[in-house]
């Protein structure tokens, strides 16, 4: 069976981009291949975190993850900081890794933009992403289009250690799916839709309570011909309604022009928070049952189990391939 990494960062709840670009994918993907998914929490440290945000939000992630679809009898779920070897791999990475390729990042360019205090974390990131996807000889990295340089980069890194050192890691391909790989703002149809927007209006959460979820959708940004058509160049705003609409509601995208042709925008954006509110409903209800379970944490607790054996496992490998430590000793 294949193997599939994927991970998000628990920087606040959820979007619809992050549920559309990558959750929704996971749980299609968990049927067939042999899945660790992950709360990439040492990534979220990268910027500054509030400390009892952090702590509310790696949690909540964990229970938004099963309840979205990830059953943990199939899939490994875990948390990235309870898994040591990915710091450690991590650190063994960035040193087969150059400042160039680093500074070559576009998210690294967009994040420490006109910023005075830039971590060091945000540059070497790419790296720990690198060994988060490596440790489990990964084949297939399921992500939305932002993600597809660092991919590259991992591609990179494991094909340079493998001859360096010794052939020990899998290069993996990356996975973007066709429609919804780049769900854009509500509020700047130009940028892609982050948890971490300043404007809360830009973004829908899994958590949003129906009706903010309806004024988000209504106050979206649009354009004023009125008519529902997709063309990403000239209508953005409307074209990623119509995705969203399209992905959550399971029409085609022409089949949504043809119903809403002759109609406003107040029809349109009424149906899509429907559709909307529909798809997200179900998962908050089991979300609410999870938070507070200890089933949640029984789930973690094994997923951690799992995933600590599997990646000391190349851990040692990678140790051992650059000569780190001492020869292991025979057992007497
Ligand atoms: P993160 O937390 O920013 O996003 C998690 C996943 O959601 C996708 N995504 C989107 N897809 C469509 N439209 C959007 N607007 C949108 N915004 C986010 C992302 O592409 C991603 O798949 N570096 C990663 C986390 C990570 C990781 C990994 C991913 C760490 N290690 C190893 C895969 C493999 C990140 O910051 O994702």
């Amino acid at each position: 069976m294949k193997t599939i990494f994927s991970g998000i960062q628990p920087s606040g709840t959820i979007t619809l981009g992050n549920y559309i670009g990558a959750m929704k994918q996971f749980t299609e993907l968990q049927e067939e291949y042999d899945c660790y998914f992950c709360v990439v929490d040492q990534h979220a440290i990268t910027v500054a975190q509030d400390k009892a945000e952090l702590r509310k939000n790696i949690r909540s992630l964990a229970a938004l993850y099963i309840a979205c679809g990830i059953d943990p009898e199939k899939a490994t779920l875990f948390i990235q900081s309870e898994v040591p070897a990915h710091a450690q791999a991590g650190w063994i990475l960035q040193c087969v890794t150059y400042i160039g390729e680093l500074e070559r990042m576009t998210q690294f360019k967009d994040k420490s933009h006109g910023k005075e205090a830039v971590s060091a974390g945000l540059l070497t990131y790419p790296p720990l992403m690198a060994a988060d996807i490596l440790l489990y000889g990964t084949d297939l990295v399921p992500v939305g289009e932002d993600q597809k340089q660092h991919l590259e980069l991992a591609r990179n890194l494991a094909e340079r250690f493998n001859k360096k050192y010794n052939d020990i890691f899998t290069v993996p391909e990356v996975r973007i799916p066709k429609v919804g790989a780049r769900v854009m703002s509500l509020q700047d149809p130009l940028k892609k839709m982050s948890k971490s927007d300043e404007n809360k209006k830009a973004f829908i959460t899994l958590l949003d309570d129906p009706k903010v979820i309806e004024k988000k959708i209504k106050s979206a940004v649009t354009d004023s011909d009125g008519i529902v058509r997709f063309d990403r160049d000239e209508k953005p705003g409307v074209s990623n309604l119509l995705s969203i609409y399209s992905i959550l509601g399971g029409t085609p995208i022409a089949e949504l022009e043809e119903r809403y042709d002759g109609k406003g925008y107040g029809d349109f954006k009424g149906d899509l928070a429907k559709v909307v509110v529909d798809a997200i409903k179900p998962i908050q209800d089991r979300y609410y049952e999870l938070i507070d379970s200890e089933e949640l944490d029984d789930i973690l607790d094994r997923g951690a189990e799992k995933a600590n054996r599997t990646a000391g496992k190349m851990l040692k490998k990678m140790e051992k391939a650059m000569g780190l430590g001492r020869k292991e000793r025979k057992k007497r």
